[in-house]
């Protein structure tokens, strides 16, 4: 039998109507619109879609909305003071500065100098520390895990007492999304094991997951012999392998493959999300979400 589909897409639809609704609310009841900042150093074409993706959701929903673009040769000190200035900035609610960024600059100083009250991506330590305490504790979840735990509660599958396993141990994905499947919790409460690059046996810890994460970044590493018939499989890989000449724009455009075989994994699995369509469209939503949360917190409403 053919595996149910997990839409991201529509998933993410579903939250944005959700957030929109709130936004509106926020403005009418409190007079608070939701303010967020994306700043990108230099012209990555990737980032350069990202960011426009994020402003134009953030517009959408009604948010007070910036992209401060910085040229590639930006001094570390410099971006340093900017996010200084946007850290004091009352109507800026979210900083989010896209990743890579240039070489010449310290990810780690230029992340942990992002107020964490602010940091929307959750990438701060001490928001890693409160989402590891958990409950009341976590202010923000980081957006990949955050939409990935949405999927799997949306489609109605019970997280509490189920083997998940986590393919991958990135800071982004593997790590925080099983800390946070282990909380106790609703969407949570599993036992949890994490699989990575010096796992002896990958295949025989797969088989027995009943909700299977996978966030390895290599194309279609999980066969369909590696999963119990029945089980909930999250795609988090988006992998170009090539290019192609889109139908609709007759534009080139990338050929995306999963860490998951998909279409032989459909005819094994309970339901499975695909790439592109599956976690993707949930991270820029989720993004939404934490900028929406940071708003009512500074406006101290619950
Ligand atoms: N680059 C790719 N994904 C992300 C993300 O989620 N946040 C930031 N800041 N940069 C990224």
């Amino acid at each position: 039998m053919s595996a149910r589909i997990i839409s991201g897409t529509e998933i993410a639809a579903q939250i944005r109507e959700e957030l929109k609704k709130e936004v509106a609310e926020l403005k009418e009841k409190h007079g608070i619109v939701p303010g967020l900042i994306t700043i990108l150093v230099g012209k990555n074409p990737a980032s350069v879609s990202y960011v426009t993706g994020k402003q134009k959701t953030a517009h959408e929903l009604g948010f007070y909305s910036l992209q401060d673009d910085q040229p590639e040769n930006i001094s570390e000190a410099d971006l340093l003071k900017l996010i200084d200035k946007y850290n004091n900035d009352p109507k800026i609610h979210g900083i989010l500065v896209q990743l890579p960024i240039p070489k010449h600059i310290d990810e780690k100083k230029v992340l942990n100098a992002i107020n964490p009250d602010k940091d929307v991506d959750a990438f701060h330590p001490v928001n890693v520390g409160r989402l590891m305490i958990g409950g009341d504790e976590a202010k923000f979840l980081p957006c990949t895990p955050a939409g990935i735990q949405e999927l799997i509660m949306r489609s109605g599958f019970e997280t509490s007492g189920a083997e998940v396993v986590v393919v991958g141990r990135s800071n982004i994905v593997g790590k925080p999304i099983a800390n946070m499947l282990l909380q106790k919790g609703k969407g949570a409460n599993a036992t949890v094991t994490v699989v990575h690059t010096g796992t002896k046996n990958l295949e025989a810890h797969c088989k027995r997951a009943d909700i299977l994460i996978v966030a390895a970044g290599v194309p279609h590493l999980v066969k369909p012999e590696w999963i119990k018939p029945g089980a909930c499989v999250i795609d988090v890989g988006v992998n170009r392998v090539g290019e192609k000449i889109s139908e609709k724009t007759g534009k080139t455009v990338p050929i995306l493959r999963g860490d998951v075989d998909f279409d032989a994994a459909k005819e094994i699995a309970g339901a499975i999300t695909p790439v592109p369509g599956g976690v993707g469209p949930m991270t820029i939503t989720m993004l939404m979400k934490n900028t929406v949360t940071s708003a009512k917190m500074a406006a101290g409403i619950k």
